[in-house]
C-alpha cells in the first residue's frame, strides 16, 4: 500500500509538471510561490484561512489567485463581480463541486451540497423547490411566528442555554417542514443524532484539511493503518448519518401507509412523484438537506446576533425603539412586519455581512474555460471567498465594525446577495433562513434586554469577538444575560406561547 501511495504522489507530481510544461503558453493566475510536491501547504494558516486568502488576494489578485495544494490546484475568487460572472453568467461551467472523498466515505455521498452538477442535482433542486419556494415558505410563516413565542418562553426559563434553545427552535421548524415531525422533547434522539451528523459534516467537509481529498487513493487504506485517523472518523460518522437520513423518512412512509401523514415536504413528494427507487432516494436526501441545512446555520446566525447586541447596546436600543413604535406592545413582531422595520432588517443584513456563516464556497469547473485572460482547466477547484467580499473596505467602510446603519444608505450592496451563494447552487433555504432569523431577532428585541454577563465583582464581561474554526462560523461560546423588558412583555410571551400550544397542527409523537 505504501508503495502504491508513494507511486501515486510521484505520478501526481510528474503529471502536474507535464501539464504545466504543456501550459507554457497559457496564462495561469498568479499566487504565492509553491514548493515542489507540497505546493503552498506550508504557507497555509492553522485557522481563519479566509483572512489569509484575503491578504494574499490583495497581493496577487482579487479576481483569480492560484493556490497549490498537494495534488490539487485551487483558484480563489475574492471579487463579487467575478463570482457573478462565473457562477451566474457561466453557470453551465461553474455549478459543479470538487470531489470531497473524505465526506463521501463518511456517509454524505448523496448530500445535495456535495453533488456534482448532474441530473441527480437537478432533480434534487426541483424537489426542494416544492417545499422551499417563496410561496411555500409563506405558508410556514404562522408556524415560524408561533415557534418564536415558545422559544421566548424557554429563553426566559433557562437563559443560560440560549444556544441550545436556538438549535431546538430551528430543529423543530426543520423537522416540521421536512417530515411533519413534532414532539421534539428535551432528550429527543433524532435531534441529538442530527446535531452529531452536522458536527461530522463540518469536520469532513473542510477545504484543504484532508489529504485524502487531494489523494483519493489514500481512501483505500485500512482503518488500522498507522496515521489513518481519518478512516476511523469515517467509520464513526457513517452510522450516525445513516440514522439521521433514514429514521425520520421511514417514519413518514409508515404514516403514509396508515394514511396519517401531513403535508410535509417528504410526504408530499412521496405522494406526488412517480414511484421509483432512485427518485425515492433523492427525496430522502432532499428532506435530509432541509433538516441538516437549517438548524446549524440558524443557530450560528442567531448566536452572532446575540453577541452583536450584547456588544452594541446602541444598535439594540435603536432596534427596540423601532419595534416599540411600529409593532407596539400588544403583540409580538411577525415576519410580515419585516418591510416596516428597516432598522431591524439592517441589523439582520449586518449580521450576515459581519459574520457570514459560510466564509468560503467551494465550486468546480466542469470544462476548460478562459477568464480575464487566465486559463481555467476543467475540474479546477474554485473557492469563492465570500468573507473577503463582505469585508471589502471599499464597499463596506470599516468592515470589522458592526454598523447596521450602512445598509440604510442608498447604494450599499445587499450582503444577502452574497451570503447565500450564487446561481444554480444558491442556497435553496434562504427564504426560510431569513424569515426565521428575522422573526427570532425581532421577538427577542421586543421582549428582552441583552446584556453582557457580570463577573464575581459585578463587572460586565464583554465577550471576545472570535469565531470557532469550522465549516459553519459560530462565535466561541460566551455568556450574557436576557432581562425581560417589562412584566407586560413576559405576560405577552406567555399568552402567545399558550396560543401556539393550543393550535391543532401538532402531530402525534412519532414512535421510536
Ligand atoms: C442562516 C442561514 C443560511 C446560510 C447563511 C446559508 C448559506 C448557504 C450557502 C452560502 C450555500 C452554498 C451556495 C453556493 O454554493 O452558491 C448554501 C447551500 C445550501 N443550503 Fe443554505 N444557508 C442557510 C440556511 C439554509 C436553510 C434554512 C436550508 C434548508 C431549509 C439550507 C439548505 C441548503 C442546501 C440544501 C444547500 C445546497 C444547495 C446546492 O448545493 O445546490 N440552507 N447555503
Amino acid at each position: 500500500m505504501l508503495v502504491q501511495l508513494l507511486s501515486a504522489i510521484v505520478a501526481l507530481y510528474l503529471a502536474s509538471r507535464l501539464l504545466n510544461s504543456r501550459r507554457r503558453n497559457v496564462h495561469l493566475p498568479p499566487g504565492p510561490k509553491p514548493l515542489p510536491l507540497l505546493g503552498n501547504l506550508l504557507d497555509m494558516p492553522k485557522s481563519e484561512v479566509h483572512v489569509t486568502f484575503r491578504d494574499w488576494a490583495n497581493i496577487y489578485g482579487k479576481d483569480l489567485m492560484k493556490v497549490e495544494m498537494p495534488g490539487e490546484t485551487m483558484y480563489v475568487i475574492s471579487d463579487k463581480k467575478v463570482m457573478v460572472d462565473l457562477f451566474e453568467g457561466r453557470s453551465v461551467i461553474y455549478s459543479s463541486k470538487p470531489t470531497f472523498t473524505m465526506a463521501e466515505s463518511s456517509g454524505f455521498k448523496n448530500g445535495i451540497p456535495l453533488l456534482p452538477y448532474d441530473s441527480r442535482l437537478k432533480t434534487s433542486r426541483r424537489l426542494l423547490k416544492q417545499g422551499l419556494s417563496p410561496a411555500a415558505v409563506r405558508s410556514y410563516y404562522p408556524y415560524i411566528n408561533n415557534r418564536a413565542a415558545l422559544f421566548l418562553e424557554t429563553l426566559n426559563e433557562k437563559p443560560d442555554d440560549f444556544v441550545r434553545h436556538f438549535t431546538r427552535m430551528a430543529g423543530h421548524t426543520a423537522l416540521k417542514i421536512a417530515y411533519g415531525y413534532e414532539g421534539v422533547t428535551e432528550d429527543d434522539r433524532l435531534l441529538e443524532t442530527a446535531i452529531q451528523a452536522m458536527e461530522y459534516f463540518a469536520t469532513v467537509v473542510s477545504p484543504g484539511k484532508w489529504l485524502v481529498d487531494s489523494l483519493p487513493i489514500l481512501d483505500r487504506l485500512p482503518s488500522w493503518f498507522p496515521f489513518a485517523q481519518f478512516k476511523r472518523i469515517q467509520n464513526q460518522s457513517k452510522p450516525v448519518v445513516y440514522e439521521t437520513i433514514t429514521r425520520p423518512f421511514e417514519e413518514v412512509k409508515r404514516h403514509l401507509a396508515r394514511g396519517t401523514a401531513d403535508g410535509s415536504l417528504s410526504s408530499y413528494l412521496l405522494q406526488s412523484e412517480k414511484s421509483d427507487p432512485e427518485l425515492e432516494d433523492a427525496i430522502k436526501w432532499a428532506a435530509t438537506s432541509v433538516f441538516l441545512g437549517q438548524f446549524d446555520t440558524t443557530t450560528a446566525t442567531l448566536s452572532w446576533f446575540t453577541h452583536a447586541m450584547v456588544k452594541h447596546p446602541e444598535a439594540q436600543k435603536k432596534a427596540q425603539e423601532e419595534i416599540d413604535r411600529v409593532v407596539g406592545h400588544d403583540r409580538l413582531p411577525e415576519i410580515e412586519d419585516r418591510d416596516s422595520l428597516p432598522y431591524v432588517n439592517a441589523v439582520l443584513k449586518e449580521i450576515f455581512r459581519w459574520q457570514p456563516i459560510i466564509a468560503m464556497l467551494p465550486r468546480a469547473s466542469s470544462q476548460d474555460d478562459e477568464y480575464n485572460g487566465y486559463f481555467v482547466p476543467a475540474g479546477t477547484y474554485m473557492l469563492a471567498n465570500i468573507w473577503a467580499v463582505l469585508h471589502d473596505p471599499e464597499v463596506y467602510p470599516e468592515p470589522e465594525k458592526f454598523l447596521p446603519e450602512r445598509h440604510l444608505k442608498e447604494g450599499t450592496p445587499d450582503p444577502l446577495d452574497v451570503a447565500f451563494g450564487f446561481g444554480r447552487r444558491v442556497c435553496p433555504g434562504m427564504q426560510v433562513a431569513q424569515s426565521q432569523t428575522f422573526e427570532t431577532m425581532a421577538s427577542m428585541l421586543a421582549t428582552f434586554d441583552l446584556r453582557p454577563a457580570k463577573d464575581a465583582h459585578g463587572k460586565e464581561v464583554m465577550p471576545e469577538t472570535k469565531g470557532i474554526d469550522s465549516l459553519i462560523n459560530f462565535p466561541v461560546p460566551f455568556k450574557c444575560t436576557f432581562t425581560p423588558r417589562s412584566q407586560a412583555a413576559m405576560e405577552l410571551v406567555h399568552r402567545c406561547a399558550e396560543h401556539a400550544r393550543s393550535l391543532p397542527d401538532r402531530l402525534e409523537r412519532w414512535s421510536d
